[in-house]
């Protein structure tokens, strides 16, 4: 059984995060889409929220799981016996970030590979922060997350 983890903020999922996770499952025997719990981060979303919208969005993918971890990714990798970290990458802009991550992983560990996933072109542009943003000020936002995320983000970021 090929498991690979798939590991990343997510705050909030996106459906350029989306499109990496249904291919990384057709990959892969199971797929767990691992949320970091680093509060350094500060994300707008608790763990318990990012994961709960990304079980509902990948609730049709029957081999995706979702969990959290923290401490070091390799460390959580090893201990669920994963052989792959999945990655998307868009731009060049993400390589350097994601060739010293990958780097620094495969010195931690020799046994876990990293595979990058070339994100549609559909969403190249698209992460995270510029979602929230366009969501705070009240853009339009339908065709980067799924409706249930734009609900999430609507309620997290309205008016009292
Ligand atoms: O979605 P992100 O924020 O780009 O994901 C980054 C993430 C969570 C994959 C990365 O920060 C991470 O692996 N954190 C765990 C700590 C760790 O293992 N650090 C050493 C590898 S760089």
């Amino acid at each position: 059984m090929r498991l690979a983890i798939y590991p990343g903020t997510f705050d909030p999922i996106t459906n350029g995060h989306l499109d990496i996770i249904e291919r990384g499952a057709q990959l892969f025997d199971r797929l767990t889409v691992a949320v970091t719990n680093n509060p350094s981060k500060s994300p707008v979303f608790t763990a318990h929220e990012r994961m709960e919208m990304i079980r509902s969005v990948t609730a049709n993918l029957p081999n995706v799981e979702v969990d959290s971890f923290s401490g070091l990714l390799v460390d959580y990798a090893g201990s669920r016996g994963a052989c792959a970290l999945l990655r998307g990458l868009r731009a060049i802009s993400d390589f350097e970030y994601e060739f010293q991550m990958a780097l620094v992983n495969r010195k931690l560990s020799h046994g876990i590979a990293t595979v990058f996933l070339m994100a549609h072109e559909r969403y190249t542009y698209l992460n995270s922060t510029i979602v929230k943003e366009v969501a705070k000020l009240g853009g339009e936002i339908d065709s980067f997350v799924s409706p249930l995320v734009k609900e999430r983000l609507q309620q997290k970021f309205q008016k009292p």
